[in-house]
């Protein structure tokens, strides 16, 4: 992660064909500019967690629900005054998740006021996907240069009474993502760990549901197909798109891969990708979806509005996560559909069939919500050396499907 040269966040080849305003257009290269010459291109590296918390009592079914469907494995918990805070690792070269279980149901914070305050949301009080932890390599500096940019974040207290680990600096959460971004520092080749967050153990409940998931995966014989992240998918309001694309180019060491118009659906897929040449494995791509017209003026038009309905009913915030399933066939059947009717058999379910084609270049497909974290888990499986994100046609109806979905459990 020590880089000598000076990284170089412009000049990139854009793709997409979602046109943006003049503003971001003027105020993109000056920001990425800016960033790498005040040295925090090189500061700041890949994605080294991501944090999600879910209703007291529901951690454990949602480990197990993660070791069936993922890479994850439950390695120890964190038992800290109003928390306890599960933590998932596939290895060293991909990002943790920190599962964070509120243990008193009446417990207040910024993050379930976050929730309360959309009706979808405040049907789960305490679930929803808090934001990623990025790499520094000096984390003091980073948050000086940051606060002097103008960016907030959480004072040591506030952290300590937060149950968030003391060893990294927290944002505030962003006014257009509701997402916070972290950050920590790690030496080459030591183990990530986050602390003082109170003793640590390995649960007995929490390892037997993990173990028992882990074998039925290894059964189906999935366990080798799935691969780990390859992008996280957050929702914002229409009027927040381009801010919230500058707001987490300026937070990380990201670029803007470009945006696509997905017009049938009113809405646009926007890609930040990491500047250095790590694979998303590493440090997944950020998505942001945002619909092209903001709600109060679709009355006029009466097009069709899935992520401006979701970002109503739930608040605007992290909607699925994506994992790579490895490319080939097993048993006959292209990988990501052998791994789909294998998790579909054991009773999780899907909002629409594999869409795709090997032509296409990728085949995915977005399971239902998790009933613990509301999170969708969505399969990509690539050909050969195809390195696009999606067609314009699959996320139109991976769209729609999620829409159908979530009109029907928002209000
Ligand atoms: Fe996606």
């Amino acid at each position: 992660m020590i880089h000598s040269e000076q990284l170089k966040s412009t000049g990139i080849p854009r793709n997409g064909d979602k046109l943006n305003s003049a503003f971001f257009e003027a105020y993109l290269p000056r920001l990425l500019e800016e960033r790498d010459r005040s040295g925090l291109t090189n500061m700041i590296g890949g994605i080294e967690a991501l944090m999600i918390s879910v209703e007291p009592g529901n951690a454990i079914a949602y480990i197990a629900e993660l070791a069936l469907m993922t890479p994850y494995h439950y390695l120890v918990t964190l038992d800290s005054p109003g928390h306890l805070t599960h933590i998932l690792r596939i290895d060293m070269n991909s990002p943790d998740i920190l599962l964070r279980e509120v243990k008193n149901p009446d417990h207040y914070d910024i993050f379930r006021s976050l929730n309360d305050l959309h009706p979808a949301g405040s049907q789960r009080p305490h679930s929803r996907y808090l934001g990623e932890i990025l790499w520094v390599s000096d984390r003091q500096q980073v948050l000086e240069l940051q606060q002097a940019r103008e960016f907030r974040f959480f004072s040591p207290e506030a952290m300590a009474s937060l149950d968030l680990p003391t060893n990294v600096s927290i944002s505030k959460p962003s006014p257009y993502t509701q997402n916070v971004v972290g950050y920590m520092e790690r030496a080459p080749g030591v183990m990530r760990v986050y602390h003082p967050l109170g003793n640590c153990n390995i649960l007995s409940q929490a390892q037997d549901a993990y173990e028992t998931a882990k074998g039925l995966q290894k059964q189906l014989g999935i366990a080798d197909l799935i691969l780990p992240i390859d992008h996280l998918a957050t929702r914002v309001y229409s009027q927040n798109r381009e801010a919230a694309l500058l707001e987490y180019l300026a937070l990380s060491s990201y670029y803007y891969w470009g945006s696509y118009d997905i017009v049938d659906q009113n809405s646009s897929t926007n890609v930040c990708k990491s500047v250095r040449s790590v694979p998303e494995s590493a440090s997944p791509a950020k998505v942001f979806t945002a619909n092209n017209l903001p709600y109060c003026v679709n009355h006029l038009d009466g097009l069709p509005s899935p992520t401006e309905n979701f970002v109503r009913n739930y608040g605007a915030r992290l909607h699925h996560i994506a994992l790579s399933v490895r490319d080939g066939e097993t048993d006959g059947k292209e990988n990501i559909d052998f791994v789909v009717d294998a998790i579909a058999s054991q009773g999780k379910g899907f909002l629409l069939e594999v869409i795709g084609s090997r032509a296409d270049g990728l085949k995915q497909i977005f399971s239902a919500a998790s009933p613990f974290s509301a999170l969708i888990v969505e399969y990509v499986q690539r050909f050969g050396d195809f390195q696009g994100f999606f067609t314009r046609d699959n996320v139109a109806k991976l769209t729609a499907a999620a829409g159908t979905e979530e009109s029907l459990s928002g209000s």
